[in-house]
Order: C-alpha cells, then sequence, then structure tokens
C-alpha cells in the first residue's frame, strides 16, 4: 500500500519571515516528507551574483547564475543576509531566472528524494505555479510588525546589526516587489487554507497546519 502511493505535495506560501521555513521543516519532519526552501534557490541566484560584483538587475548575469545553480550554491553562508534577501526578490522578478528555477522545483515534487512519501515545498508561487494540484495549499502570513520582529531577531543572533525599522522597511519593500511583478506574484491560491500566525506560537501553528495535511492528503475515503 505505501510502496505505491501517490506522492503528497504540501504547498506552502507567504511573505516574508511568516514562518513558512520553520513551519515547512516541522511539517515535513511529521508527516515524513522531503522539504524544498524555494525561496534558497533565489537566495543562492542572487548571492552568486553579487559575489561576482554583478548587478541583481541585470538579466543576462541573473540568468546565468541561475543556469549554472549546483547544489553546493544552497549551502553558501551569506543566503541569509540583508543585502541577499533584496537582491534575491530582484532577481526573483525576472521571468528568466523563474523559468530556470521551475523544472528543479517541479521534479523536487514529483519525486522526493530519500524514500519519503512525498514533499513540502515553501515560497512564493509553489501553490500558484510550481504545484498548483499540490495535495494541501497553505497559504502563511503574520502582521508586517509579527514579521519584522522575527526576522529582526533572526539577524541579531546572527550578529547583523539592522534596526527593527531598517528591517521592517525592507521586508515592505520586498513584499511588494514580490507581490507586484509580473511573473508569478506572491498571492494566495483560490484552494490555499489561510494561516494567520500573528497570535500563534510555532507549536500551534504546526499543529493547525498538520490538522489541515492529516484531514486532507492523509485520511483514507
Ligand atoms: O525567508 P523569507 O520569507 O524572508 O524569504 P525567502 O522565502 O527565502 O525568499 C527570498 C526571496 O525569493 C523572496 O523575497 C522572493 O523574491 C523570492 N522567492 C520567489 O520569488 N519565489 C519563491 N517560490 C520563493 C522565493
Amino acid at each position: 500500500m505505501t510502496g505505491d502511493r501517490k506522492a503528497v505535495v504540501v504547498a506552502i506560501d507567504g511573505p516574508a519571515a511568516s514562518g513558512k521555513g520553520t513551519l515547512s521543516r516541522e511539517l515535513a519532519a511529521r508527516f515524513n516528507l522531503a522539504h524544498l526552501d524555494t525561496g534558497s534557490l533565489y537566495r543562492a541566484v542572487a548571492a552568486k551574483v553579487l559575489a561576482a560584483g554583478q548587478d541583481p538587475k541585470d538579466p543576462i548575469a541573473a540568468e546565468a547564475a541561475a543556469r549554472g545553480l549546483q547544489s553546493s550554491d544552497l549551502q553558501r553562508s551569506d543566503l541569509r543576509t540583508p543585502e541577499t534577501a533584496q537582491a534575491s526578490s530582484i532577481v526573483a522578478g525576472q521571468a528568466k531566472v523563474r523559468a530556470a528555477l521551475l523544472d528543479y522545483q517541479r521534479r523536487f515534487a514529483a519525486r522526493a528524494p530519500g524514500g519519503v512519501v512525498g514533499a513540502v515545498l515553501d515560497g512564493r508561487d509553489i501553490g500558484t505555479v510550481v504545484c498548483p494540484d499540490a495535495d494541501v495549499k497553505l497559504f502563511v502570513t503574520a502582521s508586517k510588525e509579527t514579521r519584522a520582529l522575527r526576522r529582526h531577531k533572526e539577524l541579531v543572533e546572527r550578529g547583523d546589526k539592522a534596526t527593527y525599522d531598517e528591517v521592517l522597511e525592507a521586508m515592505i519593500a520586498r513584499d511588494r516587489r514580490d507581490s507586484e511583478r509580473a511573473t508569478a506574484p506572491l498571492e494566495q491560491a483560490d484552494d490555499a487554507h489561510l494561516l494567520d500566525t500573528s497570535e500563534l506560537g510555532i507549536e500551534q501553528a504546526v499543529a493547525q497546519a498538520a490538522a489541515i495535511i492529516q484531514r486532507q492528503a492523509f485520511s483514507e475515503g
């Protein structure tokens, strides 16, 4: 029965620092699913462009970085810096960059590595573009103040000196760029469940999301 079961795909989208990453990792562990943080692909493209002294707005440079992406690029130490975050949403606005990364994401979803039962992918366009037929779609959000607080804490823990106001401002700019772009903008799929984590701790958020996944993807009949 388990051997020929179709891969379960869980699509998790939402704005910056909404808690998608932590939630996705926890859910993947709970349901024995592989996890792909698709934001790390765009961050890696951006980090490579910046490290080469190129402009993230340069479509030739950005597309070349996306086409040449290696799995080792996903381990770079500069993926989570504020500079990489901003540049990632600039490269992500370019249709050719998105096209170059699409197949990898779809293949991951269709045949998750490592003998697991399926995959959780988190990002901005998973439920709308990458996996429109996902078994379960969640759109995770939180107030912008909550998200900025979480991101500020994360950056400070990494030794970054950014102030809360700088983090808030940068996050608003990035969300706007992600929501207003022409190709695969950040938006809630019609069939996605909205999960607002403003007032939820991680355990509560995981419990709510897990109940939805259990009901929708794992209940027999
Ligand atoms: O961790 P955080 O939510 O701040 O961002 P992320 O998920 O690592 O994504 C970084 C950037 O990659 C986003 O601001 C988007 O511009 C882009 N991205 C995207 O366009 N599509 C995705 N599926 C995932 C990320």
